[in-house]
């Protein structure tokens, strides 16, 4: 079990700023006031299945009703709106088009070298029938699973949606992991075709997708794979497996825009997403066709409290979930114009994000705040040189925000009117679980503040009893959610496990670990405090240490390694390695580079170690489990506080010191 995080916080932040909404915002919002936001709770509450069954009716299109809300008669495995048939993409799409808005922006991209597409409904409606049809000559059919290692382009998003289409799930893996994660990825979910790109841009770099993808199936090594659609952005050369590879311009500009959108069951797979967790092996999410649907389409529109005129602009990738739930699925199910932007601020561009909002006019936008501090290190002369008048509501996700970032957010960019959504969730959830909604809940910087509607989250001890005011300890969620994961590809005992059996049940009742460590203040507002797993954060991506120690275990130098993550201003948390090396080998600067070389090329750049320490051994307890708690301390500089008593040898310790 993961250490009480209620003996983590010594001190308690001392936050008293309260925003409460103005009337402005109270009165064009969905959801007016604390009290309209109560109303709702108690409804959800006191009958869950009405309130979720008379969403999914209201909110999303079907072919057929379904006949039960929530059949949890073998927790944790449930099936939401069972009986229903739907279609994720005739949501996000066919529906609008028929409804009037075929002429309205769907997404608009920009390019990192500048370019823009402006793309309507009808036209986004049309290509993703195109693309649908040209994986059904590829042999792609319903249950199939189709792969995606894709740059931040406008066919990304189309090739999620096609899949959805015609009911082959996705596995969208982050254009960032190398090609030995993707042939992790390949391979546990017996994917049959990927989609990628010649390349994509990041920062002044091109990075080579095709490249990665051929050398991820040379030797037979992903056997599944028998196809390979090629997106052309980079025009690099690239090689070309005849009966294997196809270029996307070749095969889908000729396809009908007739494709009638498959009638998928409620519980059939939308789509598999790999996460870290606290083993070694990244975990494939599932998350499944209504309800999923329901729980993006309802939160966007909840939280960002969404006009029809509105630009929406969230600046995660497509790889990552708030890709998929709050660029693609979310906004697009109702019917949203989102922004898609393949680049990131970068020393020669600083300006770039501010630039977007002023030439888009974005209404709303959404970021992490490492971004954030980043931002607020190169000083506010930046933002200040461009009219970011257009903003309404500004958002947060993917750690915790700190109070500083939050106040300079809110003056900086949002020129003190924008109201502050700072979102708690995770992979699993689907979609955002706690978070202020705008025209409703008084904002207390730092805070995710209250769950939303029919979550019932409460933080408890190791033994279930839920804290008192102001004390750590695990964040949990009590009921079950439309939006929750399904189970984990190929590995249902693992879902059962490390989620929902990891405390015991209360009242009877199995309840989902969520892997935080949070607090509630006395007016019960949730203030996370990060994993208490072996999970770190870094810029806001999620890695697990084992995988990162797995990685450097790798190496032919390497005996033995322990990961942490300590403290950093401006990335949450930076990585730190202590390896100690096979006997003969030489602990020197070449190695240290060789081994950030490696775990790149194991994982992807975003796992490389920030810093690497060598040393004769390990701390460990004397069940032989390395004491993290301790190396974190080292690394920081803190002086190692708590109990060392069950360190096999305290002579480690001595020597890690010096
Ligand atoms: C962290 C990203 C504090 C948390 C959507 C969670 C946050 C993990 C917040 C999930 C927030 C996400 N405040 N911490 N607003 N949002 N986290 O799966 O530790 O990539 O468990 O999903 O990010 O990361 P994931």
């Amino acid at each position: 079990m993961c250490p009480d995080p209620s003996s983590q916080i010594e001190t308690v932040l001392q936050e008293e700023r309260v925003f409460k909404p103005s009337s402005s915002i109270v009165d064009t919002s969905n959801i007016k006031g604390l009290e309209h936001y109560q109303q709702m709770v108690e409804a959800a509450r006191l009958n869950p299945e009405s309130f979720w069954g008379e969403a999914a009716l209201k909110e999303l299109h079907w072919f057929k009703p379904f006949h039960t809300v929530l059949d949890w008669s073998n927790p944790p495995f449930a099936k939401w709106f069972d009986g229903g048939k739907t279609n994720v993409s005739y949501n996000c799409l066919d529906r609008h088009v028929k409804q009037g808005l075929g002429n309205k922006l769907a997404i608009i991209w920009e390019g990192e070298p500048g370019e823009v597409r402006k793309i309507t409904y009808k036209e986004l409606f049309e290509e993703v029938c195109r693309v649908a049809n040209g994986l059904k000559e590829l042999g792609i059919g319903k249950g199939d699973l189709v792969a995606l290692y894709m740059p931040m382009v406008p066919e990304a998003a189309m090739a999620m949606l096609a899949c959805a289409r015609i009911g082959a799930p996705h596995s969208v893996v982050f254009g960032g992991f190398s090609s030995e994660a993707l042939r992790d990825r390949l391979n546990d979910g017996e994917a049959k075709a990927v989609i990628t790109a010649d390349g994509g841009f990041r920062k002044d770099k091109i990075i080579s997708l095709k490249n990665a993808v051929d050398s991820a199936l040379e030797n037979h090594s992903c056997p599944s794979v028998k196809s390979v659609l090629v997106v052309r952005r980079t025009c690099e050369e690239v090689a070309f497996l005849s009966g294997r590879d196809y270029w996307w311009h070749e095969l889908i500009p000729n396809q009908s825009i007739d494709c009638p959108p498959e009638q998928m069951d409620s519980e059939d797979r939308l789509f598999v997403l790999y996460t870290s967790g606290s083993t070694g092996k990244p975990k494939g999410v599932v998350h499944t066709t209504s309800g999923y649907n329901l729980w993006a389409h309802l939160t966007f529109k909840w939280i960002f409290d969404v006009k029809e005129d509105d630009v929406y602009w969230c600046t995660a990738d497509v790889g990552w979930i708030t890709g998929h739930s709050y660029i693609v699925y979310g906004p697009l199910s109702n019917g949203t114009t989102t922004v898609m932007y393949e680049g990131v601020p970068r020393p020669s561009n600083p300006g770039a994000f501010w630039d977007l909002i002023q030439k888009h006019k974005i209404n709303i936008f959404y970021t992490a705040p490492t971004a954030i501090r980043a931002f607020m290190k190169s000083g506010r002369s930046i933002p200040d040189q461009y009219d970011l008048s257009s903003l309404r509501l500004l958002g947060t996700v993917g750690e915790p925000i700190n109070p500083e970032a939050w106040i300079w957010y809110r003056e900086v960019i949002g020129a003190e009117k924008c109201p502050i959504v700072d979102t708690w969730w995770q992979t699993e959830t689907g979609g955002v679980m706690i978070s202020p909604l705008p025209g409703a809940i008084p904002t207390k910087p730092g805070s995710a503040t209250l769950p939303l509607p029919g979550i019932e989250a409460d933080v408890v001890t190791g033994d279930g009893k839920t804290v008192q005011a102001n004390k750590g300890g695990y964040l949990i969620i009590k009921r079950p959610w439309p939006g929750m994961m399904r189970t984990v590809h190929g590995n249902p005992q693992r879902f059962r496990e490390s989620y929902w059996e990891y405390l015991n049940p209360i009242n009877g009742e199995l309840v989902y670990f969520a892997g935080d460590g949070a607090r509630r203040d006395e007016d019960g507002y949730f203030w996370i405090m990060g994993r208490v797993d072996d999970v770190i954060n870094v810029s806001g991506h999620r890695l697990g240490t084992m995988e990162i120690e797995s990685a450097l275990v790798s190496h032919s130098s390497v005996a033995e390694a322990a990961v942490v993550g300590i403290p950093d201003d401006v990335k949450g948390e930076s990585v730190v390695a202590f390896v100690s090396l096979e006997t003969g080998r030489n602990s020197n600067d070449e190695l240290i580079s060789m081994l950030k070389k490696h775990v790149s090329q194991e994982i992807g750049a975003i796992a490389r170690p920030d810093e690497i320490r060598f040393t004769n051994a390990l701390p460990k307890t004397r069940s032989g489990k390395i004491m993290r708690r301790l190396l974190r301390a080292l690394a920081s500089g803190e002086e190692v506080k708590g109990d060392t008593s069950t360190l096999e040898d305290r002579n480690v310790l001595d020597e890690l010191r010096k």
